[in-house]
């Protein structure tokens, strides 16, 4: 059912994308329907920044004009996935371990559409693992210092490296991703500015005042949301 609700969230974004428009792709299984059903509306005139590999390569394969965040100077639209959306659509994002690139293209954009399945809707950020990419070179030290941050903001529980089959993941930038298991964030915008002095981090899941609108799917269709 989750499935359904993400490919009507994604369907429904795709038509808010107008002929000439510079538009940001996510990453993730919701941002992939939208990148085919933006493919399926073969607009002209289109030039779209994936914001990662996975979804270049989507793009490519279903005949989307690419071009990279270099190549353009601002973004119309971007439209991508979260893992959770809460008050104020502020979201944690990174599941998918793009959180960077993500980031730097909404940063780009004057327009950020996340789209969703009702689930990721919750009443405050935490329950979902908080993705931190960190550089490789010294990453133990450095999670020890994201570990002290995270004792100072009421975290409790232990953190660890995302690891999969091959070993530690990598990002697209060659980086690493810790996840903090937080259980509630009490204080986002402190906690995202605590964790941004911490030396050997590059970025955060935590986005905060980024999305303009949300489309949520649910069983019945979708529901639209505000900050
Ligand atoms: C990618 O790094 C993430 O930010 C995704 O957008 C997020 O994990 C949502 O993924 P799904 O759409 O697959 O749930």
């Amino acid at each position: 059912m989750s499935d359904l609700q993400k490919r009507r969230a994604g369907e429904a974004a795709a038509l808010r994308v107008e002929a000439g428009m510079i538009v940001g792709l996510g990453t993730g299984s919701t941002a992939a329907w939208f990148v085919k059903a933006l493919a399926a509306r073969n607009l002209p005139n289109l030039r779209c920044v994936p914001t990662s590999e996975a979804t270049a390569d989507l793009a490519r394969e279903l005949g989307l004009p690419l071009v990279t965040l270099e190549d353009v100077s601002r973004i119309d639209l971007t439209v991508d996935g979260a893992d959770e959306i809460g008050p104020g659509l502020a979201l944690i994002k990174g599941g998918g371990a793009a959180l960077l690139r993500e980031k730097l293209v909404w940063e780009a954009s004057s327009t950020c559409l996340v789209i969703a399945d009702a689930a990721k809707v919750v009443p405050h950020l935490g329950a979902f693992p908080l993705p931190i990419e960190v550089v490789a070179f010294g990453y133990k030290t450095t999670g020890a210092r994201i570990s002290d941050v995270l004792t100072d903001h009421d975290v409790a529980f232990p953190g660890r490296f995302r690891v999969a089959d091959r070993g530690m993941v990598r990002t697209d930038g060659g980086n690493v991703i810790y996840d903090a298991k937080c259980g509630v964030i009490h204080d986002p915008a402190r906690l995202a500015d605590d964790l941004k002095l911490v030396t050997g981090v590059v970025e955060h899941g935590l986005f905060l005042d980024l999305a303009d609108e949300a489309i949520i799917g649910t069983d019945a269709g979708v529901e639209t949301r505000l900050p």
